[in-house]
């Protein structure tokens, strides 16, 4: 299984103000295309993919949004306005919700009111942790075992102390490059150095 969580900084947990937002500051697009290179390829997808979006910008707790390519029975388009529906959905039915509460919202979609280190400690325990930075170690000289866990950031950067308490859950940091990527690229060159080994 591969594991990606985009941390979306910017992103609004309200669904319609997320809906309003693409093509703005917050850019809520970037979720759909993170969303879209890891779940699809063309005329099909990649049914061991777990994807979380954990969006930031919030009057109340992060949401969690965690999609399970090969659970969902409806994918649906992979359009922006299709995939940002499946966000804006989930945010719809994560309304009232209290602090580290989780709805089911479809077959292999659900959502958590839950902090990004929280959700990483929690993933820590049984994946291989792997935060994306352009000053890691190189991803072809990575060993990686069944469950490897990718973190990647929106247009806003993880905030430095986060890094810190990355470390001590045993992340380490891989490099794609000295260029700097959207996240939906970083997916798309993960997957192909994963497929090639
Ligand atoms: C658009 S970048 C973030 C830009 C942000 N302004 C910053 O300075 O971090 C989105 C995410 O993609 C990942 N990324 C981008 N380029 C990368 C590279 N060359 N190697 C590894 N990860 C990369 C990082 O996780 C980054 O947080």
């Amino acid at each position: 299984m591969r594991t990606f969580v985009l941390r979306a900084r910017a992103a609004p947990t309200d669904g319609s103000k997320l809906l309003a937002a693409v093509g703005q500051e917050a850019h809520p697009e970037i979720l759909a295309h993170t969303l879209m290179n890891a779940i699809f390829v063309a005329q099909s997808h990649r049914p061991d993919v777990v994807v979380y979006l954990v969006l930031e910008s919030t009057a109340d707790f992060s949401r969690a949004i965690r999609f399970e390519a090969g659970a969902m029975h409806d994918i649906g388009g992979f359009d922006e306005r299709a995939l940002l529906g499946k966000v804006a959905k989930a945010l719809d039915a994560s309304r009232g919700m209290g602090k580290e509460e989780e709805r089911a919202v479809e077959s292999g979609v659900t959502v958590r009111t839950i902090a990004f280190e929280r959700l990483v400690q929690e993933l820590a325990a049984d994946h291989q942790l792997f935060v994306m930075d352009r000053k890691g170690a190189p991803i072809r000289e990575q060993a990686f075992g069944d469950a490897p866990c990718f973190l990647l950031t929106d247009h806003i950067p993880m905030p430095k102390k986060t890094f810190g308490s990355l470390e001590r859950l045993g992340a380490k940091k891989i490099t794609l490059g000295s260029r700097m990527l959207f996240a939906s690229q970083c997916v798309v060159l993960i997957h192909h150095a994963l497929d090639e080994r």
